[in-house]
């Protein structure tokens, strides 16, 4: 049965934490894989998580099936959290929603939906986009195709070709927006081009599938649900897959939420059974821990206060984290003007420089980032970004 699979190359993002770990050199420094580290290259559990553990362990009486749809609270939660608690579409009961497995779990059960709506969905998704959104939608069955986001010769936005290709989409086809913080680039829209994009998403007919998996790492969480929030209010129906591995910091917990916007109440009650009848057909039900932990934050007015500072916290020293690399670049005289990177928003910037130069970096001077030259920002610290940006500046 299994003689004739072939062997994969490891994953493009996880696989450069295994290589990380292989490397027996003192001073590598690893910016691959996106989670947050702190100042000691730690990803400590986040405090409002940890009195939200405590509460959980003497609150929880059976560990028997949660119902297919998840935790209540979590979902009611993280609408508020998402799309606003006055947002006209909850008030208009036109939002289906299950909790899923992470972020990755929403995406995929949202596009097994979209296939059961209609086997030849097309998706179109930003060039460049997260290297996991290929296999997630596209091992649904549904094809793929990309419309122009990045320029790496400018460090910018190509807003212009991406509005005029989105433009020539088919009704119905289905258009994915990273919600703030693009992974991999950084590069976010403005709210005037969010404003444009919604026009044109009701003028051409192209479904919206926002993923949004940093919120609060950006601006704020508010400001960064800006464009989801617009886009929400102006369309008939829409798609979101949130994550909470980023902003909870509950990577290994698996915690998603898959939302549905539909266009009225009665087709609400509709999609929720089917969303719930594609879960169940993939993994039945979500787990519970983690949306228990956030369902108990989200509840708690002090535990929430709690972790929106600890949202800004992290969100402020990735932005004091994106300065100092900058300086650090431009103080080794590095030959080419890093300053975009102040601009970026989130986990991550693209440094725009080839593949070629991220791999001698990586086997040279030990830094690992992914090969389309994105790196995490948060893997930087005041004790290595010396290092770092004289190995940069080396490559150029
Ligand atoms: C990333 O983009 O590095 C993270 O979302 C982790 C992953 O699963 O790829």
């Amino acid at each position: 049965m299994f003689e004739n699979l072939p062997a994969l190359a490891p994953d493009p993002i996880l696989g450069l934490s295994t290589a990380f770990k292989k490397d027996t050199n003192p001073a590598k420094i690893d910016l691959g894989v996106g989670v947050y580290k702190d100042e000691h290259g730690n990803t400590p559990i986040l405090k409002s998580i940890v009195e939200a553990q405590k509460q959980l362990m003497e609150s929880e009486t059976s560990k028997v099936y949660i119902t297919p749809q998840g935790v209540p609270g979590f979902i009611d939660g993280m609408l508020g959290l998402i799309l606003g608690k006055a947002s006209p579409v909850l008030l208009s009961n036109r939002v289906a929603a299950v909790q899923a497995p992470g972020g990755c779990g929403a995406l995929r059960i949202l596009a097994e939906l979209l296939k059961r709506c209609n086997p030849d969905t097309k998706v179109w998704v930003s060039d460049p986009t997260w290297a996991n959104h290929i296999p997630l939608i596209g091992n649904a069955g549904l094809e793929l195709a990309s419309y122009p986001y990045f320029d790496k010769a400018t460090a910018s936005i190509k807003f212009d070709e991406m509005m005029s290709c989105l433009a020539d989409v088919k009704k119905g086809d289905v258009v994915l927006l990273h919600g703030c913080c693009h992974n991999p680039t950084g590069a976010d829209l403005t709210k005037e081009q969010w404003q444009q994009v919604a026009a044109l998403a009701n003028k051409v007919g192209f479904l919206p599938f926002i993923d949004v998996a940093y919120q609060g790492f950006g601006e704020g969480l508010d400001e960064d649900a800006y464009g989801l929030r617009l886009m929400a209010e102006s369309v008939p129906e829409m798609i979101i897959a949130a994550s909470c591995s980023k902003n909870f910091g509950l990577y290994r917990e698996r915690v998603g939420l898959a939302v549905m916007i539909t266009p009225n109440s009665a087709n609400r009650d509709i999609v929720q059974s089917q969303i719930q009848y594609v879960a169940r057909g993939i993994y039945s039900m979500p787990p519970s821990y983690g949306g228990a932990l956030v369902d108990i934050i989200l509840a708690n007015k002090s535990l929430t206060h709690m972790w929106e500072g600890e949202v800004a916290d992290m969100r402020e020293r990735m932005i004091q984290l994106r300065k100092l690399l900058v300086d650090n670049l431009a103080a080794q005289g590095a030959s080419k003007d890093f300053s975009f990177i102040n601009q970026q928003k989130g986990m991550f910037s693209f440094l725009c420089i080839a593949p070629e130069q991220v791999q001698k970096l990586r086997n040279e001077n030990s830094v690992y980032f992914v090969d389309s030259s994105r790196v995490n920002i948060a893997g930087i610290n005041t004790k290595n970004v010396e290092v770092l940006a004289a190995a940069i500046a080396g490559v150029l």
